[in-house]
């Protein structure tokens, strides 16, 4: 038994992947949805049938169960649960963090966990709170560790171990615990404690803590984001790097009469259409699903089945190389969220490094597009773009007499050869006529230019409208107008 994880293409830090864990694979991105034994609103054969591959399930609630605390232990987790796909346990930390303590030291779960056959092991952790000060968040995370070298020991070399990465809101305590997780050997790592970030919409904290897991994770690792359950923030975790969600937010929102949808949640009692296409929702109205007596469990499958639905669009958006037009259609959704895509684009620069060379597209969707991976990395290649002595960066079309080479534009990229017109990224560049942030953006592409070519004569030619903004964006250049 042991946990292995192969990534087959990527998409900004995000992945398509393949997680073994003993026997059972599964697919990922992927979201397990939470089981608790004893209130199925939906039930994992169920789940099976709609796709799911996986599930997590509390041992902690096992353990301390009279109804079947016995039966789990003699026919194991799957028999019990009548599921033969993936099963993660949790350890009971969660519940130490909300209700302060537990009944169970980190030896017992672990042994319990064993016992029942889980696929996917979790030591008892701490999840450190977002107010924890540093001197409290470095005692738990010594804690977290220490119970992790026990649980290597417990477990042995090939245990199916996760290791939580804790460290509160302290981003150097998260980079040094991902890199302690990575150099004990364990591939499977839960970013801990973000609940609630994400209860609270604290959509930026959650991007700097977990960029700064992940900056000390391997990248081999499995990244589990621990209790990350509405599908609004599936894309930007994803783009980060996250592979698993796991979540009871399909039916703790279903208790609450709340109606999940990728773009964020709503009352079911001020629905007066249904805007999806599950099985509930075409054989329903609303006022139908209102007033429907099983209506907690419609629309917890609904829930789930919205969760899944993103889970295979950002699969696709992975296959495609589209991802970062979906964050931005998904971060658009909410203020906080859109605080976080924008944190995420600030890390641009390292998020290149594991960027794709080729997409099938590149959709300008207005400023927050000119941060992309793809205009950092054009501008970073165009040193390698040929010189000459006099040089035409062309942005009209025109007469091109007197020069020795002569460029093409397009923003928010900047000058390319004529050659490179079908390439990607600008090939594939789909652009709005032309506005300020593209045309600063291009500009600082007509920059590098200039500083890496320092022995050319350049000549920008370019529509009256821009020429103001030319001229103060490229000083090194002569500006000529074009097409009065
Ligand atoms: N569920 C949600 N957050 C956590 C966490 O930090 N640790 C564990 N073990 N379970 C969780
Ligand atoms: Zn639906």
């Amino acid at each position: 038994m042991a946990i292995f994880f192969e990534i087959t293409a990527k998409d900004i830090a995000g992945r398509l992947g393949r997680l073994k864990a003993g026997e059972r694979t599964m697919r990922t991105p992927a979201l397990l949805p939470v089981i608790n034994p004893h209130l199925q609103l939906i039930t994992p054969q169920e789940m099976q049938a709609l796709g799911v591959e996986g599930l997590i399930t509390n041992a902690y609630i096992f353990y301390r169960s009279r109804e079947f605390g016995e039966k789990v232990v003699s026919e194991g987790v799957h028999r019990t649960l009548g599921f033969d796909g993936l099963i993660m346990t949790d350890s009971g930390s969660f519940q130490l963090s909300v209700y302060g303590e537990v009944e169970v030291t980190n030896r017992d779960t672990l042994t319990f966990q064993q016992a029942i056959g889980s696929d996917i092991i979790v030591p008892l952790d701490i999840p450190t709170p977002p107010d924890a000060d540093r001197q409290r968040a470095t005692d738990e995370l010594a804690i977290t560790m220490e119970r992790m070298r026990e649980a290597k020991e417990i477990l042995g070399p090939d245990g199916n171990l996760a290791g939580p990465v804790q460290g509160g809101l302290f981003t150097d305590l998260r980079t040094r615990a991902g890199k302690e997780v990575s150099d004990l050997g364990i591939a499977f790592c839960p970013i801990g404690a973000v609940v609630p970030l994400m209860e609270s919409y604290r959509y930026k904290d959650l991007v700097k803590v977990v960029s700064a897991a992940k900056s000390g994770l391997s990248p081999a690792a499995c990244v589990h984001l621990f209790g990350a359950g509405h599908p609004s923030m599936f894309a930007l975790a994803v783009a980060m790097g996250c592979d698993i969600f796991d979540s009871a937010a399909y039916a703790l929102y279903a208790k609450d009469g709340r109606y999940i949808t990728a773009g964020g949640s709503m009352r079911l009692s001020e629905l007066s259409d249904l805007p999806c296409t599950c099985e509930v929702c075409r054989r329903h109205s609303a006022k139908e699903l209102q007033e429907a007596p099983d209506k907690e469990r419609l629309l917890a499958l609904h829930n789930l089945q919205v969760s899944l639905g993103e889970i295979s669009r950002i699969r696709q958006a992975i296959t495609d190389g589209t991802l970062w037009e979906l964050v931005d259609e998904r971060c658009r959704a909410h203020p906080e969220l859109l605080r976080g895509y924008r944190e995420l684009l600030t890390r641009a620069p390292e998020l290149e490094r594991s960027d794709r060379v080729s997409k099938r597209r590149f959709f300008y969707r207005g400023s927050e597009s000119c941060a992309r991976t793809e205009v950092i990395r054009y501008h970073g290649t165009i040193g390698r773009i040929a010189g000459g002595e006099r040089v035409l960066i062309d942005m009209t079309g025109g007469d091109e007499r007197d020069f020795d080479l002569v460029l093409l534009y397009k923003p928010p990229f900047g000058p390319y050869p004529p050659e490179l017109r079908e390439t990607f990224p600008v090939g594939q560049a789909e652009i709005p006529d032309w506005d300020c942030d593209m045309m600063v953006s291009g500009c600082r592409g007509i920059r590098c230019y200039l500083e890496t070519h320092p022995e050319s004569r350049v000549v920008v030619r370019c529509p009256p409208e821009w020429e103001s903004l030319v001229r103060e964006q490229v000083p090194g250049a002569e500006v000529r107008v074009h097409g009065v």
